[in-house]
This record gives structure tokens, C-alpha cells and sequence, in this order.
């Protein structure tokens, strides 16, 4: 066990979708543990999202991975884990600009090895995604597995497959503990509305059209956030060192199937889906075989599609004010950019 009860975190992005989950969960079933949040607060990174966290056991720290000081002051001696959530996330914002991904995603990982290395980290587990495996052919029993070759389509999975490549070089060629954790699509409460399905929600919501990429039949492989943070946790505490596990829920869904599950659950019409031009590069199939955390560390997902989307639905329900907040200020650029409608355009 690497983690003990009362082990020291370093967690960066934990303002974000995932981090966040990770930083609560940390918190609620470790209760001596402590941890140090570090994130810059992008677009995407929302203090919001860490309300009624124990204040005692954590600490945000405003900063940028892609700085080695501020990394290095805020990483002590005392770290015994340090978990990389921190990524410019979105494939579409990596297709209109790639700078910031590379920045972050690749060179900010490098800084985060280099100090963890520097300040004798016992581990360190970088998250990173099924996309870097690229795309699997429709209809057919295949599936993403730890040997899958890496064929990132996308500069997103292009930057985060980079990533990997150096997390195993601090492996091998420094002898730093890591392992890596490569999850499917993730779903749950505080995920920013620029993804898929809380896009969806906060445009039924206002009536809105919800834009359906290319024929709206690429199927992807959806897993609640909860789920995907358990088994980080089991993997920070008992992952084989050089490591990596792929993490999925054996959830495959096409496109066109998630927007009508959300449409029947809000009581909205189907005439509210549009169909518009396809993302360039857009992969076709995700599909991961979950076996080797299953049976080597214990984890199975403890939410269903049906719980799982029911209580999502539920929380941007409750929470009005923090998907509005969410969809101003740069979103607003971002979508007439993207979409080529104003944010709020019926
Ligand atoms: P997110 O975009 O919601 O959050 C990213 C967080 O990182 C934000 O809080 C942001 O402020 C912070 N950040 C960005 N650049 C930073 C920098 N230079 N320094 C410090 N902090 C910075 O992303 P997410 O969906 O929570 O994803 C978290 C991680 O999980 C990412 O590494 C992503 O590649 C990976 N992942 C995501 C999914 C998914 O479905 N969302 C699936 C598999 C893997
Ligand atoms: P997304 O949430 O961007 O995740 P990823 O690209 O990492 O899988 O998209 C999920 C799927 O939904 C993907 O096939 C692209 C599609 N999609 C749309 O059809 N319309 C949209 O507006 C968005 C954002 C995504």
C-alpha cells in the first residue's frame, strides 16, 4: 500500500470535473489523509466545485504546472502522492488551437516529474484517456486493452499520449513510481457544459438545439465520475508501480442514443437534436476492456447508466446557478466559435 490513511496528496486540477470528485473522495474515506489542490483555475477549473470539502485536511493552491517554482513550493518534502488531473481537456478546443495543450498537457506533466522527482515523491499517477489508443472498429467485438498500440487522433489525445511517454521515461530512466490510469467518458455532476452530455442538459434545459456531430453514430464508452475516482484511488493505493490500467464501466453508447436518454428524461422533444457538420479526425468507436483492475485491484463500477444519468440529470437540475456562471464569460466565445450560434440561440 502506498497510501496510508494519513498520506499527503498532491493533487493538481482538482478544481476540475474529475479532480474535484478525486479531492472529496480523498477527504471522505481517508480520514487522516491531507491535500495540497493544485490548479490554476482555467475555463474549466472552478472553485465552486470544492464547496464543503473538510478545510482542516485541505489546501487550494492557486498555480500552474507549467511552473517549476510554484510547483516546487507548494510540493513538500512530506508529499507522498502526487495524482495529474491538470490537462487542457476538450478535443474540440485542441482542434481550433493546440498551444495550450501542448503547454500544459505535455511540458506542465514534464515539470510536475521533474519536482515530484526533486522532492522525493513516493508516487505519482498520471490520468490520462482511453482517446490515446484512437479509434476501434463499429460492430465488432474489440476493445482497447493495456497493449492496444497508442494511435492518438487528435492533438488532445496526441499531447496526453506524449504525456504518457514521459511518465514512463521518469520510470525507467529515474526511478520514480508511477502508474498511469487510462479512463473512457466520463459523466456526473460538475463537468463543464463545453462535453458532450452537460451540454446537452443545459441546452434542453433553455430549449435549445443540441448539436449531434456527423450521423450522430460514434459510439462511446460512459462511466460515472464516482466509479472513475474509486478506482484511481485503488490504484494510487495498490496499482503495480509502471503500471498502466484502463478504467471502463462496459458501457457503449451511441451518440444519438445518449441525446434522446436525456431528452425522454427532461421531457423534452426529439426535434430539439441537430444534426451539424462532423468534428475533423472525429473517432468512431471507444470500447475498454476493464479486466486487468477488475481482477488484479477489486474495482467494479458501483453505478448503473440508468442511476448514473438519473442522479446527473438531477444535480444540473439543482444547481441552475452554477451551470449559468459555467456557460458565461469565455464559453460564450468559445461556442459562437464553435457551433457558429450564439450561446442561448433557439
Ligand atoms: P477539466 O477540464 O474539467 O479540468 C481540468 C483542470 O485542470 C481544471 O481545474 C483546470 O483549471 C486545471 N488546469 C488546466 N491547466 C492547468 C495548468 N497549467 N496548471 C494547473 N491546473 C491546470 O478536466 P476533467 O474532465 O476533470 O479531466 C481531468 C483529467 O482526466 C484530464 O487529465 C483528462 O485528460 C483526464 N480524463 C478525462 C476524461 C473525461 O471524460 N472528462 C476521461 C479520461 C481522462
Ligand atoms: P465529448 O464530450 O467532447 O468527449 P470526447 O470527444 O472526448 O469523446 O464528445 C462525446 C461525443 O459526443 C463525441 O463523439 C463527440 C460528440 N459530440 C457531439 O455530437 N456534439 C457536441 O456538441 C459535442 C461537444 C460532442
Amino acid at each position: 500500500m502506498v497510501a496510508s490513511k494519513s498520506a499527503t496528496f498532491f493533487v493538481a486540477g482538482g478544481a476540475g470535473f474529475i479532480g474535484s470528485g478525486f479531492v472529496a473522495l480523498l477527504l471522505e474515506t481517508l480520514p487522516a489523509a491531507t491535500v495540497v489542490n493544485f490548479d490554476a483555475l482555467t475555463y474549466a477549473g472552478n472553485l465552486d466545485n470544492l464547496q464543503g470539502l473538510n478545510q482542516e485536511r485541505h489546501k487550494f493552491i492557486r498555480g500552474d504546472i507549467t511552473d517549476r517554482s510554484s510547483v516546487l513550493d507548494a510540493l513538500t518534502d512530506a508529499t507522498d502522492v502526487v495524482v495529474n488531473f491538470a490537462a487542457e481537456s476538450h478535443v474540440d478546443r485542441s482542434i481550433l488551437s493546440a498551444n495550450e495543450f501542448i503547454e500544459t498537457n505535455v511540458l506542465g506533466a514534464q515539470v510536475l516529474l521533474d519536482c515530484a522527482r526533486e522532492r522525493k515523491v513516493r508516487r505519482f499517477v498520471q490520468i490520462s484517456t482511453d482517446e490515446v489508443m484512437g479509434s476501434l472498429p463499429e460492430d465488432t467485438d474489440t476493445f482497447f486493452t493495456e497493449e492496444s498500440h497508442f494511435r492518438p487522433n487528435s492533438p488532445y489525445a496526441a499531447s496526453k499520449a506524449a504525456a504518457e511517454h514521459l511518465v514512463r521515461a521518469a520510470h525507467h530512466t529515474f526511478g520514480l513510481d508511477t502508474v498511469i490510469t487510462r479512463c473512457g467518458n466520463n459523466y456526473g455532476p460538475r463537468q463543464f457544459p463545453e462535453k458532450f452530455l452537460p451540454l446537452m442538459i443545459a441546452n434542453a434545459l433553455n430549449d435549445e438545439p443540441i448539436p449531434i456531430y456527423g450521423d450522430g453514430l460514434n459510439v462511446r464508452d460512459w462511466i460515472h465520475v464516482d466509479d472513475h475516482c474509486r478506482a484511481i484511488l485503488k490504484v494510487v493505493e495498490a496499482g503495480r508501480s509502471d503500471t498502466t490500467y484502463n478504467i471502463g464501466a462496459r458501457n457503449e453508447r451511441r451518440n444519438i442514443e445518449v441525446a434522446t436518454s436525456v431528452l425522454d428524461q427532461l421531457g423534452k422533444p426529439h426535434s430539439l437534436l441537430k444534426f451539424v457538420k462532423d468534428r475533423p479526425g472525429h473517432d468512431r468507436r471507444y470500447a475498454i476492456n476493464p479486466t486487468l483492475i477488475e481482477t488484479e485491484l477489486g474495482w467494479k463500477p458501483q453505478e448503473t447508466w440508468e442511476s448514473g444519468l438519473r442522479k446527473t440529470i438531477d444535480w444540473y437540475l439543482g444547481n441552475p446557478r452554477w451551470v449559468d456562471r459555467a456557460r458565461s464569460g469565455d464559453y460564450r466565445q468559445f461556442y459562437a466559435q464553435q457551433y457558429g450560434i450564439e450561446v442561448g440561440a433557439n
